[in-house]
């Protein structure tokens, strides 16, 4: 077994080697500049350490691991211009340093190459790749557009968000150790519970990413902190502080929601006062280490040895614990 440095240093040797392009520079230069670092790399990592566990070849894994970290990097750059993010890894989103067409047709061309990379995978293992690449994809896709949908309404219930976050963030880390299992000849229902572990730990994880973005630090997180409240995003805090306000609160805070003429810091600070009024913080909090439990529920299942499971339950508390 690898421990997770050894992993995280194949990573990014590996992203360090892929070679762009010199021209168009518009096109390749913004891609170099996203993949260049900063990123913790989970959904790569994660991949190979799924593919230790059940003994495959870390070689054959690799470009799979490369392909899924691609493709995240492809969803950060539409979901900065869609979010309206400035910030990313301590340095300007693309959008902001180039322009949104740019960062549109960068992004493209990234979910392209990781498709080209996927390729580069055993020939026994390509269907079931893509076949779990295919539907990841298209769910990530479905619960970005939940996310904005959700923007516009203020009925979004809790079962809503969670099912949406599933989407967007679970069905990557999911979908990662799906592909390692596979890649590593697992039989179908030990990667289905390695995935129901990916699935659970990726719901605890966006809950932890939403708590950041009300109550981080900017300089550790490197992206700013408060995008959330400013786009109305129906995250789990917002929810609760809708559903568990009394009346004369819920009503001030859907005045601040809609109010356009608050500006943004100010907006900021008054949700998050009434956040910390309610106790949302801590409900958030529960929620996740709920997650995060079933997701060990699930580690539990698969019929190996504990050592083998120890770096997954490593892994999930760093992500748990993380300010960045
Ligand atoms: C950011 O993912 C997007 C979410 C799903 C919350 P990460 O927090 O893994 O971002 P990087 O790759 O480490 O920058
Ligand atoms: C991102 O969720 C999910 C995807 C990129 C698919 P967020 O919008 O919360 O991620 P950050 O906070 O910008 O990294
Ligand atoms: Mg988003
Ligand atoms: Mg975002
Ligand atoms: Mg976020």
């Amino acid at each position: 077994m690898h421990d997770r440095q050894a992993l995280n240093a194949m990573v990014e040797q590996a992203l360090q080697h892929l070679k762009w392009p010199s021209k168009p520079e518009g096109l390749y230069a913004p891609i170099a500049y996203t993949l260049e670092g900063g990123g913790k790399r989970i959904r790569p990592v994660i991949l190979l350490m799924a593919c230790d566990m059940f003994g495959g070849d870390l070689n054959a894994a690799l470009p799979a691991a490369i392909a899924t970290e691609v493709f995240h990097n492809f969803t950060l750059l539409h979901d900065d211009i869609m979010d309206n993010a400035p910030t990313r890894r301590g340095k300007p989103t693309v959008h902001t340093r180039w322009n949104s067409n740019t960062a549109i047709l960068s992004g493209d061309a990234m979910l392209i190459c990781a498709y080209r990379i996927l390729m580069q995978s055993p020939i026994v293992s390509l269907p079931a790749l893509a076949e779990t690449f295919n539907r990841l994809a298209i769910e990530v896709c479905e619960g970005q557009q939940y996310d904005m949908d959700f923007e516009t309404r203020n009925d979004v219930s809790a079962e809503e968000y969670l099912n949406m976050i599933g989407l967007k963030t679970g069905a990557l880390i999911a979908g990662a150790l799906r592909m390692g299992a596979i890649l590593a000849g697992a039989s179908n229902t030990d990667a289905e519970t390695l995935a129901e572990f990916g699935m659970n730990l990726g719901i605890a994880f966006q809950l932890q990413d939403d708590l950041l973005d009300t109550y981080g630090d900017p300089s550790r997180l490197g992206k700013a902190v408060g995008g959330d409240i400013a786009c109305n995003k129906k995250t789990y805090l917002l929810i609760n502080a809708l559903t568990l306000a009394p009346t004369g609160t819920r009503k001030e805070l859907t005045l601040i929601m809609a109010d356009r003429r608050i500006d943004a810091a100010e907006k900021f600070t008054r949700v998050r006062a009434l956040y910390d009024k309610l106790g949302i913080r801590e409900l958030t909090e529960q929620k996740a280490s709920e997650y995060f439990d079933r997701a060990l529920a699930a580690l539990d299942r698969l019929p190996l040895d504990n050592t083998r499971k120890e770096p997954f339950k490593e892994l999930a508390h760093s992500l748990i614990d993380r300010q960045k």
